[in-house]
């Protein structure tokens, strides 16, 4: 293998190791990271995204959540709504998420970090940390928002019902142009006989 192939196999390895980890931290959601790996990766492939290019994004979904290390497990895996002291802690993990990725250099150089870190910025600029709005959010991270949040809306929680797939379909369209970039929900709506075979086989029994 030559080698820039191997430090990016490398690469996708420790990122799908520290997704698992992040993951492993929160029984409800289980290959969360994966999906939104898998999914981003289908995305960036339906907008007409190099094969190239859509393989950092998957790298990016890996990593995505990696900064919820730093949010206290009780908030995590609490039921109900979250006070304001809560909230702020779960806003903070796109930072620290880009604080602990930003000493790879290559995460830094192939836009990963920027992808992390923008990650809940939504299209209409109402998102955070930094209330990017449009193009100005780094395209990776546009779409991982998208898959981000199918993938939670067909996660079990214990204190809401899963949406099925047609109904989180339907949600994603209504929000675009609000939270989600049009054009990834277009991209969406040409996969998405795709992404749901993908996600079937991601949560099947025996997957993990
Ligand atoms: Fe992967
Ligand atoms: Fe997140």
């Amino acid at each position: 293998m030559e080698s820039s192939k191997f430090v990016t196999a490398v690469l996708h390895q420790f990122a799908e190791s520290l997704g698992n980890a992040i993951d492993a931290k929160d029984p409800y959601t289980s290959s969360h990271s994966e999906e939104v790996a898998e999914v981003s990766h289908t995305l960036a492939l339906s907008m007409g995204m190099s094969p190239r290019e859509a393989d950092i994004i998957h790298v990016a979904g890996h990593l995505h959540d990696i900064g919820k290390i730093g949010v206290p497990d009780s908030v995590l895996i609490k039921k109900g709504p979250l006070n304001a002291g809560e909230w702020q802690a779960v806003r903070k993990h796109p930072l620290v998420g880009a604080d602990i990725l930003r000493p790879v250099a290559a995460l830094s150089s192939l836009g990963i970090v920027g992808m992390v870190l923008h990650h809940h910025e939504r299209f209409d600029g109402t998102g955070y940390p930094s209330r990017l709005k449009g193009a100005a959010i780094p395209i990776g991270a546009r779409i991982i928002a998208l898959a981000d949040s199918l993938s939670a809306m067909l996660q079990d929680r214990p204190y809401r019902a899963t949406k099925g797939f047609d109904a989180a379909c339907e949600e994603i369209v209504r929000c675009s142009g609000k939270q989600f970039d049009p054009s990834v929900v277009s991209a969406f709506e040409k996969s998405a006989g795709k992404i749901l075979s993908t996600m079937s086989l991601l949560s099947s029994p025996g997957k993990k």
